[in-house]
């Protein structure tokens, strides 16, 4: 009798410890299955945010791109220097001598490329020797010289193009086909020179 409640005492305790043994490997799964849907839910948030992210982002790119557009010289631009030691600083006309030729910028638009002027002063004595065009050429969109030739021609050192600035910057030589579009000033009363229209033609090659 004795020995019999002692081997009913030690399956007892068997019986006991195997539970145990099974709870403690069913909380063990419990946890590493918690942990496994933490990381999921982990990526889910990161690739939502990344999504969030570029959806925000396309559109203030399109925003940019409508934003330069407005950046384009308009009427009541001041001219200044694109280059040089009076690089962003009015242009001087009295600065200019007769024959000669600066690039410029309207003042605050220099980030689009496509706004810089050849702005010329005509050799002689005439009452109009001052004009503008595109520094962009017509033939590949080159940037055409700041100095004039010694004939006061306007060129382009990409492929040799040759503009007459004096006659509406019509071409002499190609390969460009189209004359440099023109860009109306007026000049200040101290001597600054500003845009009083667009360019009057397209910029660049067509
Ligand atoms: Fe000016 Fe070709 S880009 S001549």
């Amino acid at each position: 009798m004795v020995i019999s409640s002692l081997d009913t005492r030690a399956r007892q305790a068997e019986v006991q410890t195997s539970e145990e043994r099974y709870r403690a490997v069913r909380q063990a799964r419990q946890v590493e299955s918690l942990a496994t849907r933490r990381r999921i839910l982990r990526w889910v948030i990161r690739l939502g945010t990344g999504a969030f992210s570029l959806a925000l982002l396309l559109p203030a790119l399109a925003l940019r791109s409508l934003t330069r557009e407005v950046t384009e010289v308009a009427s009541g631009d001041t001219l200044v220097y694109a280059s040089g030691d009076h690089s962003g600083l009015p242009v001087d006309v009295a600065a200019l001598a007769p024959g000669t030729a600066v690039q410029a910028f309207p003042q605050g638009k220099s980030d689009n490329e496509r706004n810089l002027v050849e702005l010329v002063r005509l050799a002689g004595d005439l009452p109009t020797g001052l004009v503008a065009y595109s520094a962009i050429c017509t033939h590949l969109g080159c940037t055409v010289l700041p100095q004039l030739s010694a004939q006061g021609y306007i060129i382009c050192p990409c492929h040799g193009s040759v503009f007459d600035p004096a006659v509406a910057a019509a071409v002499v030589h190609g390969p460009a086909n189209r004359p440099l579009p023109a860009l109306p000033i007026g000049v200040l009363p101290e001597g600054h020179v500003v845009a009083t229209g667009g360019f009057e033609g397209p910029v660049g090659p067509v």
